[in-house]
């Protein structure tokens, strides 16, 4: 008898190799982020002096911040060590380690796996630091990871802590540099203590990928992990068409990999367009998924009056004068107060440039600001459903 299990464990895949898709695998090049690792270079320079320097790299989910820092952080350690000077990397993801003393704790793992998770305070976790440091006679390089999670959380003070901590130690030669990641602005989430030791001007702000960089992108990935002749021209373009909305390669790489797994399921031996579609139809609710949790409260009760309007109106496009006023009634319904007009707007870019909505002029000789927002992707019922879950 054919065991179900072992039969769709090693029937053979015409994905050569998907560890080249996966997330964390990290491309030796990086197609259209060269100007991005340059800058980077540039401004940790002066770490190859044993000077410490911290800098800001902002922008939206996929466009490459973490893998641009994985990529740039270890070319600096090795020059560095090729100069004698040695420099501890440290990648801390600040979603999984949201206060002080868990961002510290990883910091500290990386010197000993061992160090117990509990009983030190930040304070004597601090004192170990400098210590580990002095005795490798090492730098440290830290990226904050979606640092954005850590400063709301815990504040700047840990930040503070450690650029100061430079300062202190500049004779030991073990400073302290930071990469902040974030996908919105970290300034105004941090204090004027923090913000006097950290030069703002050492900020890189990254767009969206647009379609050609994301059909670069993808085909990169095409030829690491398939054979050739396997993935047809006309399904990257596709797939680079479908992901340019949201200008985020993770969703594009997504795409490739669930194609392959459709013509793979089909028993086909390449990737048409009919498989990204298919792909498209399965990954759109994950992505939309992973959007609608970074939200915030207030973004997500916006886009709730929208789909709710959407759906009672039967239309189309709502105009934002009547998408506010249902917001204030969704605001009611979920005890929340409904902010002022000015932050009403900020919450409709927002989620316009999380790719949920798009707003358009409204071009019928109607007064002021008025447009007319969209939900193109998504039907109005899903969204109320799954945004309700998150309020
Ligand atoms: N320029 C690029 N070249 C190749 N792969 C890229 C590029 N930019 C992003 N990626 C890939 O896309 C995915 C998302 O990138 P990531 O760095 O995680 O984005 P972010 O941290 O900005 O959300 C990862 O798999 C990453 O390797
Ligand atoms: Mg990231």
């Amino acid at each position: 008898m054919v065991d179900i299990v072992e039969d769709e464990l090693f029937k053979s895949s015409i994905i050569k190799d998907v560890s080249y898709l996966d997330f964390d695998y990290i491309p030796k090049e990086l197609p259209h982020r060269g100007p991005q690792l340059q800058m980077l270079a540039r401004l940790f320079k002066p770490t190859l002096s044993n000077v410490s320097q911290n800098g800001v790299l902002i922008g939206p989910v996929g466009t490459g911040k973490t893998v641009i820092a994985k990529t740039f952080c270890p070319k600096l350690v090795n020059a560095a060590r090729s100069k004698n000077i040695f420099i501890e990397y440290v990648h801390i993801n600040c979603r999984k380690r949201s206060t002080d003393a868990m961002a510290l704790l990883g910091i500290l793992n990386h010197f000993d796996p061992r160090f117990p998770d509990r009983g030190f305070s930040v304070q004597e976790m601090l004192e170990v630091l400098r210590k580990q440091l002095i005795r490798r006679n090492a730098q440290l390089f830290v990226v904050f990871d979606e640092a954005d999670a850590l400063l709301k959380k815990s504040g700047s003070d840990l930040i503070y802590d450690l650029t100061r901590f430079s300062d202190e130690q500049s004779e030991n030669k073990t400073p302290i540099s930071l990469l902040l990641i974030s996908q919105k602005p970290v300034f105004d989430l941090m204090d004027e203590a923090a913000l006097s030791t950290f030069k703002r001007s050492n900020l890189i702000n990254l767009g969206k990928y647009v379609r050609d960089e994301l059909f670069d992108i993808v085909r990169q990935r095409v030829q690491l992990a398939f054979p050739p002749g396997i993935v047809e021209e006309d399904s990257i373009d596709l797939i680079a068409d479908i992901a340019e909305e949201w200008g985020d390669a993770r969703f594009a790489i997504e795409l490739l990999w669930k194609a392959g797994v459709a013509a793979d399921n089909r028993h086909e031996q390449s990737i048409n367009p009919e498989h990204v579609r298919a792909a498209k139809a399965e990954t759109f609710s994950i992505v939309t998924e992973t959007k609608l949790r970074n939200l915030e409260r207030h973004q997500l009760l916006t886009l709730q009056a929208i789909a709710k309007r959407l759906k009672n109106d039967g239309t189309a496009y709502v105009n934002t004068g009547d998408a506010e006023k249902t917001y204030g009634l969704v605001c009611e319904e979920h005890d929340e107060t409904p902010r002022a007009h000015t932050m009403f707007w900020h919450y409709l870019k927002d989620i316009e440039n999380a790719g949920f909505i798009t707003l358009k002029k409204s071009g019928k000789g109607q007064l002021g600001t008025t447009q007319l927002i969209s939900l193109p992707d998504i039907p109005a019922e899903i969204v109320q459903g799954k945004v309700n879950e998150l309020l």
